[in-house]
């Protein structure tokens, strides 16, 4: 498999943190969710996780800088030199920008863009889904619409950065979690 600097790209719940699990496994470079960063920091309390909490709660975007300084970071890392699949990062232009400054530093640029295409109102059906398991505080309805409106406003610009580039890949995300693995690995064989 050639491609192993990976962005997964998708509103809230197309699945990007599911493939990404399966895809770190297949291919064994490891998972970099911000999502699940800044997560950690809101439960550890830490200085970022205090700043970030409301933001998250309210379905908004945590600051750039802040956002671009946990990716820097850990990007860094050691595992993360043979290649990486972000989830969740970039969300705005200005962290694609940031990105593709900071990967010179540590190789080469990133190989492929992978963006799972979903339909809205079976996304929300997921996620509320998803509440009842996980109990995530920004799975409640309103949250979820507010996402996808941020979504659309400040990530979806992403697909025609990405387009530019000639690395964006789109693959459809309702079938079930294997189809769109499938998928996404076949897309990663012949990006
Ligand atoms: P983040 O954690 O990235 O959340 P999100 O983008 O809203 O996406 P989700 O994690 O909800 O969905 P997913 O696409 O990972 O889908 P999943 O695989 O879980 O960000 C949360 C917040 O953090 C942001 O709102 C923001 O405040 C902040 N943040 C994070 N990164 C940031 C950044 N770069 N800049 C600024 N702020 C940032 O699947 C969803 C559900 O569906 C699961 O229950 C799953 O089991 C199920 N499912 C998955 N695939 C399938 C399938 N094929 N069929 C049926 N069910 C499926
Ligand atoms: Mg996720």
């Amino acid at each position: 498999m050639s491609a192993t600097k990976i962005v997964l790209l998708g509103a809230p719940g197309a699945g990007k943190g599911t493939q990404a699990a399966v895809l770190a496994e297949a291919i064994g470079i490891p998972h970099v969710s911000t999502g699940d960063m800044l997560r950690a920091a809101v439960a550890a309390e830490t200085p970022v996780g205090l700043k970030a909490k409301a933001v998250m709660d309210a379905g908004h975007l945590v600051g750039d800088d802040i956002v671009i300084a946990i990716a820097r970071e850990r990007l860094a890392e050691g595992d993360a030199q043979k290649g990486f699949i972000l989830d969740g990062f970039p969300r705005t232009l200005a962290q694609a920008e940031a990105l593709d400054e900071l990967l010179p530093r540590i190789g080469s640029g990133i190989d492929c863009c992978l963006a799972i295409t979903v339909q809205t109102e079976a996304i929300v059906k997921r996620l509320l889904a998803r509440a009842e398991i996980e109990g995530r505080a920004d799975d409640n309805e309103e949250t979820i619409r507010e996402r996808m409106r941020v979504y659309d406003d400040q990530t979806a610009p992403l697909l025609d950065y990405y387009r530019g580039q000639s690395l964006l890949r789109e693959v459809p995300g309702m079938g079930s979690v294997e189809e769109v693995s499938s998928a996404i690995l076949a897309e990663l064989e012949a990006a």
